[in-house]
């Protein structure tokens, strides 16, 4: 009889690696969660789940321990734009602490495979100073000019992973992350990002108010909803590829774009307030997803449409249990 996977996710109390231990138990999986919070929206369903914080090697340690086959390492400090070009320091201190030590505990644990979640803020800023960008490809990470903070760490951590590999052969898998949407993530307290945002402000507004949108609204990115990600992240693992690889979707929109299609799915009209004092990051971004089909043999493929539509009644939901839309304008389409 095949042995169940032991399979550890760090930020199990997180967006993605909640709904990645979801997906994990679906498969059979033996699950342990390790995160500084529970999952904010609904119970875990990790087999065990330890609050630990990450940043201590002696927590890390206790993490990994007992025979753990794969590690799925999605704790980070992060957020939205806001938040990540306010806490430079921090972000970087803690994100480097969480993946040394992480990294460390389980080559020593004896973890078999071990995946880092990188992300598309690794890409250097002089290829992304235009709307309409051509897209990332991998090598275009180096010469390096990540985001500060959040984007070097992340980028350290990439070649962190690569030196484990050089000098003990532990096997690791790097995933860049090209912003991930979808239900129960973060969507307010500054943590959130622009779609959760947009679906929020748009969703507490009657038909016919004011919507602010952060910048020109002309900066543009793309946008995969959180089941693509999960199926991405998994096939990762179970591939034989060491090097980064991009995770995104590849269709391009603006943010006022963005905008206009939670508009449509919400049936209102609003008018645009752009504030551009606000920080708004790169002025384009794009995932090139040739490597990714290579690898995978797969590419991301639910629609920005269908996943907004998701995304948009999880938060109106929310918000209508907590009472904060009201109830003359709270029915989807209503007024
Ligand atoms: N969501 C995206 O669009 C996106 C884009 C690029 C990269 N990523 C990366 O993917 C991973 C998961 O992102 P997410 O969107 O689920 O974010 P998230 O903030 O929802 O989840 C991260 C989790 O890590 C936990 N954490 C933070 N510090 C910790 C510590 N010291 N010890 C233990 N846990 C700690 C947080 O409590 C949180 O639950 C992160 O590494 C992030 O940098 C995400």
């Amino acid at each position: 009889m095949a042995t169940m996977k032991r399979v550890l996710v760090t930020g199990a109390g997180g967006f993605i690696g909640h709904h990645l231990v979801n997906r994990l138990k679906r498969e059979g999986c033996w699950v342990r969660g390790v995160d500084l919070k529970w999952p904010e929206y609904e119970n875990s369903r990790a087999d065990e789940f330890d609050l630990l914080d990450l940043r201590k090697y002696d927590n890390c340690l206790q993490a990994t321990r007992g025979g753990i086959d794969e590690v799925y390492n999605l704790a980070a400090d992060m957020g939205g734009i806001g938040y990540i070009t306010g806490a430079l320091a921090d972000i970087a201190r803690n994100n480097i602490l969480i993946n040394t030590h992480m990294l460390e505990a389980s080559r020593l644990n004896g973890v078999r495979r071990f995946l880092f979640s990188s992300s598309a803020c690794v890409y250097a800023g002089y290829r992304q100073r235009s709307a309409d960008v051509t897209p990332l490809c991998e090598e275009d990470a180096y010469p390096a000019d990540p985001e500060p903070g959040y984007g070097w760490e992340k980028l350290f951590a990439e070649e962190l992973c690569r030196y484990y590999w050089h000098d003990y052969e532990f096997d690791t898998r790097i995933v860049r992350f090209h912003n991930v949407y979808g239900p129960l993530g973060t969507y307010e307290g500054g943590k959130e990002k622009a779609p959760a945002a947009i679906c929020r402000k748009i969703a507490l507004v009657p038909n016919g108010g004011e919507i602010q949108v952060w910048g020109d609204g002309k900066q543009t990115r793309s946008f995969m909803y959180v089941d693509d990600c999960v199926e991405g992240l998994m096939r990762l693992m179970a591939s034989e590829y060491r090097e980064p690889l991009n995770l995104g979707n590849d269709r391009l929109i603006t943010i006022n774009g963005l905008v206009d299609l939670v508009c449509e799915i919400a049936q209102k009209r609003l008018s645009k307030i752009h504030d551009i004092s606000k920080p708004q990051g790169v002025r384009g971004r794009n995932s090139d997803n040739m490597r990714l089909a290579q690898v995978l043999g797969w590419t991301p493929s639910i629609s920005l449409e269908t996943g907004l539509e998701v995304t948009y009644k999880w938060i109106q939901g929310e918000l209508k249990k907590a009472g904060r839309i009201p109830l003359k304008y709270a029915a989807h389409g209503a007024d």
